[in-house]
């Protein structure tokens, strides 16, 4: 899957002198003209490469804004992922994903954007960022299960994505159930999964997943809630690497679990998951109940226990938690 740029990139990075144009292109198979075009191009995306008649090209340093050839680099060889298409702006990479599946284009895509006009969030809401401070990507997969199954995709990604955060970033996240992930109690990454289905088979799923990286302040009305890497770990850090890491979770977790929610995965999930053991409150019929998060079920819902002892499932819409925005 890899193209001309990605191919340069990954000489430019394994070689600490200068590579000549020459010996790329007898490298590669290309022409020298194709050569320079492709290193034209990674300057262009960010890189910045010093390009010496004599000597050649040298990279100096790399980008940390999203770009298809550190990504799709990243991500060589992933048994899952076809193809890697990063755009500088869209209204939603779930939507732009939808499009693709729907134009008959393969699956076990990444689409992921510099900036996102209308992102979409859970219960209709809006995920709305400025440009190159959020990582929206959308995974486009073809899953062999029924559509009922597709329930447990919510919760396996959700556990993939925090999995990948803490052990990458080594930040402390958690999963509020369903599948947001929270650091500090606030808000890092939002996850809406989409489907396209017959009445007994998945046609394709959409797993679109919002990371806030650079933020350095929310607006007033979103600073209790929401965090990023940035105020996390008071750094930045490559989009390219994050992104990568995430997806390389996500795909590891769909094909050992063959997209399921199994005894292993779940039990991660609970061990991960801040919302057990709180008071949640939630409406049901009209009326706003309170109760504890005693357990998730093997489908993936929410179990918990009134005061007066009445155990009830609840399997989406707004659960309010105690002590977590
Ligand atoms: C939520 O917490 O409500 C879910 C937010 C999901 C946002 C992501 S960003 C990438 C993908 N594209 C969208 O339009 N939405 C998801």
């Amino acid at each position: 899957m890899q193209n001309t740029q990605t191919k340069i990139l990954d000489i430019l990075i394994n070689s600490e002198d200068y590579v000549s144009g020459e010996e790329i292109s007898e490298k590669l198979g290309i022409s020298r003209q194709a050569v320079s075009k492709s290193v034209h191009q990674l300057k262009e995306q960010g890189f910045t490469i010093d390009s010496v008649k004599s000597k050649g090209h040298r990279l100096i340093s790399r980008t940390e804004n999203l770009c298809r050839p550190a990504v799709e680099r990243l991500l060589a060889g992933n048994p899952l992922i076809s193809d890697v298409v990063i755009v500088d702006s869209v209204d939603s990479t779930n939507n732009y994903a939808k499009k693709l599946a729907r134009d008959g284009g393969e699956y076990g895509v990444v689409v992921a954007a510099r900036e996102q006009t209308a992102g979409k969030g859970r219960l209709g809401r809006k995920w709305i960022s400025q440009k190159n401070e959020f990582i929206p990507f959308s995974l486009l997969l073809k899953p062999d299960i029924a559509p009922f199954q597709v329930a447990g995709i919510t919760p396996i990604a959700g556990l993939a994505v925090c999995e990948a955060l803490r052990e990458n970033l080594g930040l402390d996240c958690k999963i509020k159930w369903p599948n947001d992930i929270i650091v500090n109690n606030k808000k890092l990454v939002g996850i809406l999964t989409e489907m396209s289905a017959e009445f007994d088979a998945v046609d394709f799923i959409v797993v679109g997943v919002g990371i806030n990286v650079d933020q350095r302040r929310f607006p007033e009305e979103i600073r209790q809630k929401a965090t990023s890497v940035f105020i996390e770990t008071n750094k930045t850090t490559d989009k390219n690497l994050i992104l990568s890491q995430a997806v390389k979770h996500l795909t590891d977790e769909f094909l050992k679990s063959n997209y399921r929610l199994n005894s292993e995965n779940l039990a991660r999930y609970k061990a991960l998951c801040a919302t057990l053991g709180r008071e949640v409150s939630f409406y049901r019929g009209g009326r706003r109940l309170c109760a504890q998060a005693v357990d998730i079920t093997e489908t993936g819902e929410l179990m918990v226990k009134a005061a007066d002892g009445t155990v009830s499932l609840i399997n989406s819409g707004e659960v309010t938690t105690q002590g977590i925005y």
